[in-house]
């Protein structure tokens, strides 16, 4: 019953931050050196012991498909660089889910509804463009196990950044290290009416009731729905602890946090 057997990818974003290149490469197949980010992403949730890849995707996104369901091109056996993404088609089943109109984040979570049923107990999100340690889910699966309920990992922004983000209230004494419980979340607040610098980063775990606190969702910020007022409700009822992350992230969702991380990750490969 606390097992997690699912981590679900929103990757039906157009990407528009990285034009020209999205026009014909989806964003989450952007490489950190010769590895997409998605890749990492399913590495991380393979970690995890999950096995059970939901991708929400749009049209233009066959090439993540291509990706993770042909057979290599290069003999595997030949080229050790290939082998381990064999090893994670080999143990992963990968399913792939249309998000038909992009109605934001929320949204394209309710997509993985018909893949995953109430009885799994919880699900996990990973957003690729955030890119964190490898163990990053693993922990959180861990807290789940302990705790039951959602969890969201946060980390600190500076100031000038709260309206990127989802921001969280949080209880001052720690429930366990790095675990506070979350009682209120607001998405992209503006600068002066954020209660906090503390941002939601794109790793959830989520109990299957989320899927009917989405659906009583309405619009938010920018008219989409949000999954930050779905875990509201539940905030509210004390049912969301937040695990302030204790490594790095890159935003590779923005062109510097994206060289950021091919800085690091070229340096960690060159020592
Ligand atoms: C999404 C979430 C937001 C979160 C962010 C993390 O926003 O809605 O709450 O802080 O991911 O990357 P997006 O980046 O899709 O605008």
């Amino acid at each position: 019953m606390n097992k997690i057997n699912h981590c679900l990818y929103p990757v039906a974003g157009l990407g528009t931050r990285f034009l020209p290149i999205t026009k014909s490469l989806p964003k989450e197949l952007l490489p950190i050196i010769d590895k997409p980010l998605l890749q990492y992403a399913v590495e991380e949730a393979h970690l995890a012991g999950i096995m059970q890849m939901n991708m929400v995707v749009s049209d233009n996104k066959k090439a993540i498909q291509h990706y993770f369901s042909d057979p290599n091109p290069h003999a595997v056996d030949k080229l050790k660089k290939l082998t381990h993404l064999q090893q994670l088609m080999d143990d992963c089943d990968f399913h792939f889910v249309k998000q038909k109109e992009m109605r934001g984040l929320g949204d394209a979570i309710l997509c993985g509804n018909e893949q995953i049923k109430k009885e799994e107990g919880a699900f996990a999100v990973i957003l690729p463009d955030d890119l964190c340690a490898i163990n990053t889910l693993k922990k959180m699966v861990e807290l789940y196990q302990q705790h039951q309920c959602c969890i969201i990992a946060v980390e600190q922004v500076p100031a000038s950044l709260v309206n990127r983000y989802g921001i969280v209230e949080v209880a001052t004494k720690a429930i366990d290290e790095r675990v506070y419980k979350v009682f209120n979340m607001v998405e992209k607040p503006p600068i002066n009416e954020a209660k906090s610098d503390l941002a939601i980063i794109g790793r959830y775990i989520l109990t299957t009731d989320i899927f009917d606190f989405i659906k009583k969702t309405k619009s938010g910020a920018n008219q989409e729905i949000q999954i930050t007022d779905a875990l509201k409700m539940k905030a509210q009822r004390g049912e969301v602890i937040a695990y302030h992350l204790p490594n790095k992230r890159y935003d590779c969702g923005t062109p510097s946090g994206y060289v950021k991380a091919i800085k690091d990750y070229a340096a960690q490969l060159s020592n």
